[in-house]
Formats: structure tokens, C-alpha cells, sequence
């Protein structure tokens, strides 16, 4: 048998899930428009893996590798066994993060996570006004997560928020950055929004214009020149914006595993975007079978998939062709190069969602908010408001 390190067999070899990401309920409080979860995550609610199965699929990670863990959702305190699976994780020796709205957070449950060891909570803020803060979560929760911050800063915990950047709050980033000072932050990850899931659908109501970007950047910048090292703040750049693409989750089955609410085993966010893969799921596969040799973790690592303009580019392995589902979405084809590229023969694609961006008309369209109500209609294939944008098969 294999030497065990802390959990870790001695011989994992180079390509190993560093990181897991435990999507643990797709329930959640907040209904926000740029909500990265499936469309059709309503299907996923209600067969949700028990305290047992996460504990195993932690242990089986473990000894693969993994490292970090990530508890997201959803909301994953919508859960009543969040402490015992961080308990678990720390005696397993993850270093954890729990990434949440806030929402549910209790003097009584933050003291029982510091004593089951969770290292890390990164809390969501959306604005700092109360008015767009509630428009863009569909909740009345500014002021909650404001108490929220400071329960967290109390139990010694650094304090991480995120904010995601779209164009309803981007005017607003000194005076969000400001927010988070007064808060204590530590580090502030302004997360300009990504087009998938739920931001897609409302894409052209989210997405700034390059104007606003560059004036959010350069607050930014004279915020950081002001307070130095006393607070990290993180500026991620809009793939849409860019003329090359991300090397998506550090490469297809290179470094990252989702476990999602139901038991699936996925490479990447939305890889359940992608037609004709099935995705091994923990009820009926093993871990290191899904990472090793599913077709579904397979498929896209490394380059042999690709086709032109990829298989010659000079930055191939730089980038391994960008993201796969960004570019289904964007032009049916998942092994072409990532539409942000500007080598790519849709890049066009990613113009036209920029100028549309100027556009007023469209800019006003209403927002379909992340609800059970809305997903529903997608898993009832009303697709109405998303065949402008996926291109469906
Ligand atoms: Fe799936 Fe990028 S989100 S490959």
C-alpha cells in the first residue's frame, strides 16, 4: 500500500487535483443576476449528496492530492452539516475556505467553525449602496452582511471580500474600496464579471463599457498607491476585454475538481454546458477514476484536441486554447479557439457583445434573476432569452 503523508499517498503523481471545490447545495437566499451557477440548476436541488458522501469524496480528494478546499454553493449555509464537514477537512488537512453571502451566518455557527479548524471566509458585498446592493442579489441583505464583516473580523478570521464588478456598481470601486477599509479587509477581489450561467443571460444589461473599465482600473490603482500593503486588492480583468484568453481553470483536469450539489465530478464551472459528455458523479464513480480516466476529464486536457488556429500558436501552451465553455457558448463549437482570441474566426463575436454594450436599447432589457423560479423555465427548455447567446445544437 502506498505510504500515506497527512492523508496523501506518497506517490501522487504531477497531475493531481490541488484544489476541490465543493459545490454543496445550489439553494441559496440570494437571487443575483451574475450568478455563475447553471441555468438549469433547479434539476440539481433536490438530490443533494449527505454529510456521508461529501466526507468521503473529501477523504478520496485528499489522498489524490488535494489541498485546498473550497465549500461554495448556492448558499452552502443553507446547510446544517457545514461544520462537520470543515471539522472533517481540517482533520483530513485541507486548508478550507468557505465562500458565502453571508447569509446564515451565526455567532454560534462562526465559533464552531474556528473550533473545526476552517481557515478562511470570503464574504460576498455587492455595492456600497444599500439600494444597488439590493436591486442586484433580489434581497434586502446590505446591512446584514455589513454585521456579518465585522463577525468575522471579530473571530480573528482575515477578512476576504469579494465584489463582483458589473456596470451597475463599477462607477462606485474607490468608494467600494473605501467600504472595505472601513471594514478592515484584508484583501478585496474585484471580480469583474465573467459571461456564464446567469450572467450570460443578462449580459448586455452587466457588461460596462471599456470607459468605465479603464476609470474603475485606475481608482484602483491610486486606491492601492494610497493604502500600500495594508490591504491586497485583487482587479480581475473581464476576459471579454481582453485580446488573449485565460488559461481556464489553469488547464482542463490540470490543477482543479468540482464536486457539485448532486455528486457530479466536473473539470470546471460550466463544463455541463459542453453537448454530448457525461460527467462521472461520486454515487457511482471514484474520484481518482473521474480525475484519471474519465472521458469527461480527458477529453480537453493537454492539447491533442486541438484544432486551428490552436494546434500551431505560438502561446498554445500558454493558454491551451482559452476556455472551452466560453466557447460553445459563444459559437457552438467547444474545440475552437476561445472567442476571446483575437486569432480566433469568431472573435467577431466577442466585438459585437461589446458594442452592444453602448447600446441603450438593449441595455435596458429587464434582468432575469437567479431564481428557482426562472431556472425552472429553463429546465423546461423555455429558451427563449438564451438562444440570442448559446448557440443551441
Ligand atoms: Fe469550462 Fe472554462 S469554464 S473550460
Amino acid at each position: 500500500m502506498a505510504q500515506l503523508n497527512n492523508g496523501v499517498a506518497a506517490n501522487v503523481t504531477q497531475k493531481q487535483p490541488l484544489w476541490l471545490l465543493a459545490e454543496v447545495t445550489y439553494r441559496c437566499p440570494l437571487h443575483c443576476a451574475f450568478c455563475y451557477n447553471p441555468t438549469d440548476y433547479d434539476k440539481h436541488t433536490k438530490n443533494e449528496l449527505s454529510t456521508e458522501q461529501w466526507i468521503s469524496a473529501l477523504r478520496d480528494a485528499r489522498k489524490m492530492g488535494a489541498i485546498q478546499l473550497g465549500i461554495s454553493g448556492g448558499e452552502p449555509l443553507l446547510r446544517d452539516d457545514i461544520e462537520e464537514i470543515v471539522a472533517e477537512a481540517h482533520k483530513l488537512g485541507y486548508y478550507s475556505n468557505l465562500i458565502t453571502s453571508g447569509v446564515g451566518l451565526t455567532e454560534k455557527r462562526i465559533q464552531a467553525f474556528k473550533e473545526g479548524g476552517l481557515d478562511h471566509i470570503q464574504l460576498s458585498m455587492h455595492d456600497v449602496t444599500e439600494d444597488i446592493s439590493n436591486f442586484i442579489t433580489d434581497t434586502r441583505t446590505f446591512e446584514l452582511k455589513k454585521k456579518v464583516a465585522g463577525m468575522i473580523k471579530a473571530h480573528g478570521y482575515p477578512m476576504v471580500l469579494n465584489v463582483v464588478i458589473h456596470r451597475y456598481n463599477i462607477d462606485q470601486v474607490g468608494r467600494i474600496l473605501e467600504m472595505a477599509e472601513a471594514l478592515g479587509a484584508d484583501y478585496v477581489e474585484l471580480a469583474n464579471t465573467q459571461y456564464y450561467g446567469w450572467s450570460l443571460v443578462n449580459r448586455d444589461q452587466l457588461m460596462p463599457t471599456r470607459e468605465q473599465l479603464n476609470q474603475a482600473e485606475a481608482a484602483t490603482n491610486a486606491f492601492r498607491e494610497r493604502v500600500g500593503n495594508k490591504m491586497k486588492v485583487f482587479f480581475v480583468v473581464p476576459d471579454y476585454f481582453s485580446d488573449r484568453p485565460k488559461k481556464c481553470m489553469n488547464g482542463w483536469g490540470e490543477v482543479f475538481m468540482i464536486v457539485t450539489a448532486n455528486g457530479d465530478v466536473l473539470p470546471c464551472h460550466s463544463a455541463r454546458v459542453l453537448p454530448g459528455m457525461t460527467f462521472p458523479n461520486v454515487r457511482e464513480n471514484g474520484l481518482e477514476w473521474a480525475w484519471k480516466e474519465s472521458p469527461a476529464f480527458t477529453k480537453y486536457r493537454g492539447m491533442d484536441w486541438m484544432k486551428e488556429p490552436c494546434r500551431s500558436c505560438d502561446e498554445r501552451e500558454n493558454d491551451l486554447g482559452g476556455c472551452r465553455c466560453q466557447s460553445y457558448l459563444l459559437s457552438g463549437d467547444a474545440e475552437m479557439a476561445d472567442p476571446v482570441c483575437t486569432k480566433s474566426p469568431n472573435r467577431h463575436l466577442i466585438d459585437e457583445a461589446l458594442a452592444n454594450s453602448q447600446k441603450p436599447q438593449l441595455r435596458e432589457q429587464p434582468i432575469i434573476f437567479r431564481t428557482d423560479k426562472n431556472s425552472k423555465k429553463y429546465v423546461e427548455g423555455d429558451k427563449e432569452r438564451i438562444e440570442q447567446f448559446h448557440a443551441l445544437p
